[in-house]
């Protein structure tokens, strides 16, 4: 089963307009040197406020895909400071970044909510990135997929084998955000091996054999290519590397390189 990788840049709370549209345009001119054929699916996800703009510089069906860092699951209504699905497709927004861990932590988001956000997302057309991932203390611990494992479940929850086949799941262990400390390839490949494997048990083999799941957490150019190289790591969603148009077009470079070996 071959299962085109992604890589996604997560910018988080970052980047004016004028500084959206620049790194999209450097982004986009560091990509044109590569091989198109090879490419992987690339994902930028601005905050809402530069989307449009962002848009307004992709070239969609070219190779580089919209990105949305959270959404509602209400298409419209009373629901004061949210954006919905069809809004964001509206903007030409593909991917959709749910139950990220700082959602979870900073804004109480809980599995539930992650859930309708899935349902919402698939049936509007677009593709969840459906996030999960332990804390320090649940590792140590050692409940790491105990807990993995029940995040995953509870947001697939209803959801058709069709529906989970084209969903992307990143698993990123919360210690590993920002912290510059990558989890080890080996190790993160059994989890997302886990998720895989989870995936078949509610949903399909089928299913579980074309989800792609991505790792996430401290991503560098100087980790791609080994991580690239595991069997069951499908891409990366990449915060702090994203920010710069080289660094994240050297993630995507070590991308092609891994799967070309
Ligand atoms: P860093 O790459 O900055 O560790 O962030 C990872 C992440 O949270 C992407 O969603």
């Amino acid at each position: 089963m071959t299962r085109r990788p992604i890589i996604a840049g997560n910018w988080k709370l970052n980047k004016t307009v004028p500084e959206s549209i620049e790194l999209t345009e450097d982004i986009k001119v560091k990509l044109m040197d590569y091989q198109k054929e090879k490419l992987p699916v690339v994902v930028l996800c601005p905050v809402f406020t530069a989307v449009q703009a962002v848009s307004n510089v992709l070239e969609h069906g070219k190779g580089i895909y919209l990105g949305a860092q959270n959404c509602y699951w209400e298409d419209n209504g009373a629901y004061t400071g949210e954006v919905s699905v069809p809004m964001l497709a509206d903007l030409c927004v593909s991917y959709i970044v749910i139950g990220h861990s700082e959602r979870r932590q900073y804004f109480s988001e809980t599995d539930e909510m992650i859930n309708k956000k899935a349902k919402a997302v698939l049936s509007h057309g677009l593709i969840p990135i459906i996030c999960c991932g332990e804390t320090l203390e649940q590792r140590e611990e050692g409940i790491t997929d105990e807990f993995v494992a029940g995040q995953i479940r509870a947001a697939l929850k209803g959801l058709s084998e069709e529906e989970i086949a084209k969903s992307v799941i990143a698993y990123e262990p919360i210690w590993a955000i920002g912290t510059g400390k990558t989890c080890d390839s080996p190790e993160a490949n059994r989890v997302i091996k886990m998720i895989r494997d989870t995936v078949a048990e509610v949903s399909s083999q089928d299913a579980a054999d074309k989800i792609r799941i991505l790792y996430g957490g401290s991503v560098k150019p100087s980790t791609i290519e080994e991580q690239m190289g595991m069997s069951d790591i499908d891409g990366a969603l990449v915060g702090g590397a994203s920010l710069e148009a080289e660094s994240f077009a050297q993630i995507v470079k070590g991308t092609m390189l891994a799967r070309t070996k």
